[in-house]
């Protein structure tokens, strides 16, 4: 979903709406506008493309100098008239990016308390919630400071209140927001391509910042409600699509944009309301009917779906084989007809992967893709999509598309074991609010990059590092060695904890640092005494790993990356970020190129 917002001082419905264009890439099936005319709120919602909600407004034209728009792609209920933002009550409109984890919760307290509801959107409850506070009395900027607090998730918000021509308000967490200033004009948006028509100088809010706007005034406010400053940048995105925001390279965007991104694709998969997956479309197979699923991939795709082998096996009791695209289109692997094929692509456009489909196809086999450009090649190849909503991916190291990919697989991982008999309700709701706490995780996870960034620069300084990991730390160990390399030019292998002992062992010394990815999971004991062995041998470890985890673990001399504790199903989602801002820090105190690093390319189409 894309948000923006302007105190204007000419009419804005149609600034408001060009602004949207450039946010319709983050998706579209819904979209409106509320703007304030001497006091008085108006809004226009459309279902569709934006064009729907532009014949609106010439048919209904609505006047005022401030306003808010969103352009939405459904997550919580249908992409309906009623379920488009901005929400609204006599006193607040709101637009949101992002996901209200505790909307439930916070409905029924509301309801209780006489508040009636016109949507089923999370968003919906935040304007009521608002409209909670100042009906006992606070002012605007009081009722949003308490509401912010009350909300648990991962989002952007934009308020626009009645009677308050000269305010405006905006909070992020987890999602972007961008503040622009203008001559005696301030806006609000979800990337600095929305503001470009209007002003260049732009100031990005960081995470857990909310910001109070007049016409010629922006006062930003951290997590405390703290006053505080933060850059004010010219921004250098004209024509361009994409920018970097006030990061020195996409990669490092891209990894700060996980929890965006995440939500939304997690959202397009999730029924929020009903607390079930719910997969768009119908799939042309029967789940109850496969006998084996077999996923093929390159590189970080390849790792996505190696996560999801332990999915599908444990939820579905689904036997899958995995295998590296190039591998697997010379084997001759016997396909049964009639079972499932599935394939990971960022791009769409591997080479080797293209060709196990193709293959696959001539096995008579159903063909599932989870890309994330659906107008690639393997895209449309595929006889079913399933897309993450990564956007565009620039660094040639996968990131996003990865957690992206693995919120999907997730999914799909879940819809099997519901079809197939092997998930109760109940474990489904479970492991669906554990998905959906993913997107806020992620964003306390990238509050280690200080401490990241610190260790990174001994990491800089030595020529092998050994990641670990048991279970679905395993793959994570896999991708953290291959983001290590790629982008920093450090020899780094990833490793079964298991496999130690056969092997890697033997080059543990005090030099080699020896990174442990071990959540307190079921075989988190295992990982340890793994990890007592690298001990013994002068090891340096570094555990990434939760407080009850690093309570159990017992090792002197060990720097530990504490993540929040969670449900283990989503470990690999969040346990990625560290590894991936370990490979970043590093590169970018070695002072490669993070972006394009040497010989390597971001859509392999060649064999
Ligand atoms: C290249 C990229 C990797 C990516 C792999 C597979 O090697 O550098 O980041 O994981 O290709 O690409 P795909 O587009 O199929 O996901």
């Amino acid at each position: 979903c894309g948000i923006v917002g302007i105190l204007g001082t000419k009419p804005v419905a149609s600034q408001l709406v060009d602004a949207l264009k450039r946010l319709e890439y983050r998706g579209y099936d819904s979209a409106g506008v509320a703007t304030l005319d001497h006091g008085v709120m108006g809004r226009r919602r459309a279902e569709g493309k934006l064009q729907a909600l532009e014949l609106k407004l010439k048919d209904e034209p609505l006047p005022g100098n401030a306003g808010i728009g969103h352009t939405r792609w459904a997550t919580h209920g249908k992409p309906t008239e009623s379920n488009a933002h901005p929400h609204a009550t006599d006193k607040v409109a709101v637009v949101h990016n992002g996901i209200i984890e505790n909307f439930r919760e916070l409905r029924d307290k509301l309801i209780a308390a006489g508040h009636k509801f016109a949507s089923e959107t999370d968003t919906e409850v935040v304007a009521h919630l608002v409209t909670d506070y100042m009906q006992k009395g606070k002012t605007p900027i009081d009722a949003v400071a308490a509401t912010l607090k009350e909300l648990r998730g991962a989002f952007a918000l934009a308020f626009l209140f009645a009677g308050e021509d000269d305010l405006l308000i905006g909070a992020r967490k987890g999602s972007p927001l961008a503040v622009g200033y203008g001559k005696g004009e301030m806006y609000l948006g979800s990337d600095a391509i929305a503001l470009s028509p209007f002003t260049d100088t732009i100031s990005y809010l960081d995470d857990g910042d909310w910001v109070v706007l007049t016409h010629t005034s922006a006062s930003v406010r951290d997590a405390q409600d703290r006053e505080v400053k933060r850059p004010i940048v010219k921004s250098s995105v004209s024509a361009q699509l994409v920018d970097k925001g006030n990061h020195k390279h996409f990669m490092a965007k891209e990894i700060h944009e996980q929890p965006e991104v995440v939500g939304h694709t997690l959202a397009h998969y999730i029924d929020m309301v009903g607390e079930r997956v719910a997969l768009p479309g119908k799939l042309p197979f029967d789940w109850t009917k496969l006998k084996r699923l077999s996923i093929s991939a390159c590189g970080t795709a390849f790792y996505a779906g190696l996560v999801a082998k332990y999915w599908f096996e444990r939820f579905a009791k689904l036997p899958v084989e995995i295998d590296i695209a190039s591998e697997f289109r010379y084997r001759g692997a016997p396909l049964e007809e009639g079972d499932l094929a599935l394939f990971i692509s960022q791009s769409g456009e591997t080479a080797d992967t293209l060709a196990t489909l193709r293959y696959a196809k001539e096995m008579k086999q159903h063909v599932l893709s989870v890309v994330n450009v659906t107008t690639s090649t393997i895209a449309r190849e595929s006889d079913v999509v399933m897309p993450t909503l990564a956007g565009p991916e620039i660094g040639v190291a996968s990131t996003k598309a990865f957690t992206c990919q693995l919120s999907v697989l997730a999914c799909l991982a879940l819809a099997a074991g519901r079809a197939r008999g092997h998930l109760s309700e109940t474990d489904e709701k479970n492991l669906v609010r554990a998905l959906i706490a993913v997107p806020r995780l992620m964003s306390q996870a990238l509050a280690l990059e200080p401490q990241i960034e610190k260790l990174s620069h001994d990491l800089a300084k030595v020529k092998d590092v050994l990641y670990l990991g048991r279970g679905t730390s395993f793959p994570i160990a896999l991708e953290g060695a291959l983001k290590l390399k790629e982008i920093s030019y450090i020899h780094a292998e990833g490793y079964a904890a298991g496999e130690l002992k056969h092997g890697p062992i033997a080059l543990i010394d005090e030099t080699m640092p020896v990174i442990v990815i071990a959540p307190h999971d079921r075989v988190f004991e295992k990982t340890v005494s793994n990890m007592q062995e690298v001990a013994a041998r002068g090891g340096k470890i570094i555990l990434v790993t939760d407080p009850k985890g690093a309570k159990e673990a017992t090792i002197e001399s060990l720097e530990t990356l504490m993540l929040p504790e969670m449900a283990s199903t989503v470990t690999p989602l969040v346990y990625a970020i560290p590894v991936q801002l370990m490979a970043y820090h590093t590169a970018a105190a070695i002072g490669t190129d993070v972006d394009q690093p040497r010989n390597l390319a971001k859509s392999v189409t060649v064999e």
